[in-house]
């Protein structure tokens, strides 16, 4: 099943545009990119950056269905997408960019993951991710301690979403030694003001959550109100809700 709604997504999207701009704001723009935009979701973004970049080519690839179904709205001279796995891309150097924004993190094993995402990339060509490292917040802790509970822990089988996120410096050391001959990484927490803390279980619905709705079928809907309760009972009752999402931006070049 797929449990991705472009809708629900996009009620955060003024809130998610800001780490995407500060990401295509690290990338050094060259003439005639080709470009791979990995986790590309509706292909909103995809596009800002294919424009922004006056690349030649761009390709958007998502796995869901439901994201890519939104894509026809934003088509593009030299833009497309495809439905597919990041986790499995092997291009050898076919881009001069490979991007993500706010994907990667569905996809376990980074070194692996970006070994291979290195090799997709030509000489010279860069590297420019963002992933969310936010998993010490109530809302994402809340999310495994529920997933650790019974009867959820037995549905899921004991899948548990896990420290797949690495430490900035140890993204920099991997860069390193992967052959990256320039690169820049930080962390950055993006203050958003949300109306309260109950906007904080939509926003995780949109996204983190979807992976749980994924795997746990009819035992979703208990799980979300878990989820819910136990949330609510832990973030301050404060309106508006100050929500504190750290994330991780990196660039390299070849
Ligand atoms: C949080 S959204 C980000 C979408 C877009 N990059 C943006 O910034 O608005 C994550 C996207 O990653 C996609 N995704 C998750 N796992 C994936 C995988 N293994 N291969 C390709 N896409 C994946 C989801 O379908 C979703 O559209």
């Amino acid at each position: 099943m797929d449990p991705w709604r472009p809708d629900l997504y996009a009620r955060f999207a003024a809130e998610r545009r800001r780490p995407f701009d500060d990401l295509v704001a690290l990338v050094e723009p060259a003439p005639d990119m080709r470009i791979l935009d990995l986790g590309c979701g509706t292909g909103a973004l995809t596009r800002a950056l294919h424009e922004r970049l006056g690349a030649r080519e761009t390709l958007g690839l998502d796995r869901s269905a439901a994201m890519l179904a939104r894509s026809a709205e934003h088509a593009a001279p030299g833009l497309r997408f495809a439905q597919g796995d990041l986790g499995a891309v092997g291009a050898d150097g076919a881009y001069d960019l490979v991007f993500s924004n706010a994907a990667l993190h569905w996809v376990d094993d980074h070194p692996a993951l970006l070994a291979r995402l290195t090799r997709a990339v030509a000489p010279g060509g860069q590297l420019a991710v963002q992933v969310p490292a936010n998993f010490d917040h109530p809302s994402h802790r809340t999310a495994d301690d529920v997933a650790g509970e019974a009867p959820f822990r037995e549905a899921l089988g004991g899948w548990r979403w896990g420290d797949r996120v690495l430490d900035p410096r140890a993204y920099a050391e991997l860069l390193h030694r992967l052959g990256w001959g320039q690169q820049h990484v930080r962390l950055v927490v993006y203050p958003h003001v949300l109306e309260g803390p109950e906007a904080v279980v939509d926003w995780v619905r949109g996204t983190l959550l979807t992976a749980y709705e994924e795997r746990l079928g009819p035992r979703y809907a208990p799980f979300l109100e878990r989820y819910r309760a136990l949330l609510l009972a832990r973030l301050p009752a404060e309106r508006p809700y100050f929500y504190g999402f750290k994330r991780i931006l990196m660039w390299a070049r070849k």
